[in-house]
């Protein structure tokens, strides 16, 4: 839908400093440990993407980083929230367990009157991206399928299973962004059949990413409904947006990648309901 006019509302987020950032274990495909890293540039660059949510109007919370939690930047997969219900995260890897305490501490001490411990593996914002009044969710390498009726149940919203194959994706956020409340990019070849079905049926004019956007994390991006954050590397989806009246926000997250992350997976949205009623001035 070329010229679509597009609005930006001001969003909310929780970010987590990688203080400790480092990659001392491999848990996807994108993890090397045998690689130099450079924490020092891995902040400076998550700092940028802090910053630049903040000039585009946004609000970002800080979780404090825990030395021994190398992977804690990756804060969307700490916890959904949905209005005032969050459902915390349940890690499937013992390295990155201890991470769902520090959530669950943060929620409760905001004073959220719903913060519900998870019983099923589900890795958050990983794996579920709200679209809409919709949850998507993904399975097949992190969440467990039996996590999808506790999400709906915990956040009481309708939630579409989609099963991921190819294990470079093995998050449902680094093959699937949420655009707008009706809109989404994927590509295709991270998922099984059916779920490209469901997804055809459900989002007809979704734009469809190639694998090459798709390997430089083009996908992990992050909308207000008008700007969208992603890797700068991805240009080919950056003009596909241009084309949909989407405007991209290249940012260059390359240390993160490093351990198979980078905008979306750094990004825990809160949504409150009054927040994205409100269009933003930019
Ligand atoms: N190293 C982390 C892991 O494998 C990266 C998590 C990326 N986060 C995301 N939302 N996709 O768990």
């Amino acid at each position: 839908m070329p010229n679509t006019p597009r609005h930006a509302t001001p969003r909310h987020y929780l970010m987590c400093r990688p203080t400790h950032f480092d990659v001392n274990y491999a848990i996807n495909p994108w993890m090397d440990p045998t690689a130099p890293v450079d924490p020092e540039l891995a902040v400076k660059q998550w700092e940028q993407l802090r910053e630049l949510y903040q000039q585009y109007g946004h609000t970002v919370d800080l979780l404090d980083p825990v030395p021994g939690l190398p992977d804690m930047v990756f804060s969307a997969n700490g916890a959904t929230v949905v209005e005032d219900r969050v459902l915390i995260a349940r890690f499937r890897h013992e390295e990155r367990a201890p991470e769902a305490a520090h959530y669950q501490e943060w929620f409760t001490a905001q004073g959220y009157p719903e913060v519900h411990t998870a019983r099923y593996i589900n890795e958050a914002e990983g794996d579920y991206i709200v679209v809409g009044d919709t949850v998507l969710a993904g399975t097949g390498f992190r969440t467990d399928p039996e996590a999808h009726g506790e999400l709906r149940r915990a956040l009481r919203r309708p939630v579409v299973t989609l099963t991921l194959v190819d294990p470079r994706f093995y998050h449902l956020d680094t093959a699937l962004a949420a655009l707008s409340d009706t809109e989404v990019a994927y590509y295709p070849g991270a998922f099984s059949e059916g779920s490209l079905e469901a997804l055809r049926i459900l989002y007809p004019d979704a734009i469809l990413v190639d694998e090459q956007d798709a390997l430089s994390f083009g996908l992990n991006a992050v909308s207000d409904g008008h700007h969208v954050f992603l890797p700068d590397t991805a240009e080919g989806f950056a003009r596909q947006l241009w084309e949909h009246g989407f405007e991209p926000v290249g940012v260059d997250l390359s240390e993160l990648l490093k351990a198979g992350g980078s905008v979306k997976c750094c990004t825990l949205e809160i949504r409150h309901p009054a927040l994205s009623r409100t269009a933003l001035a930019v």
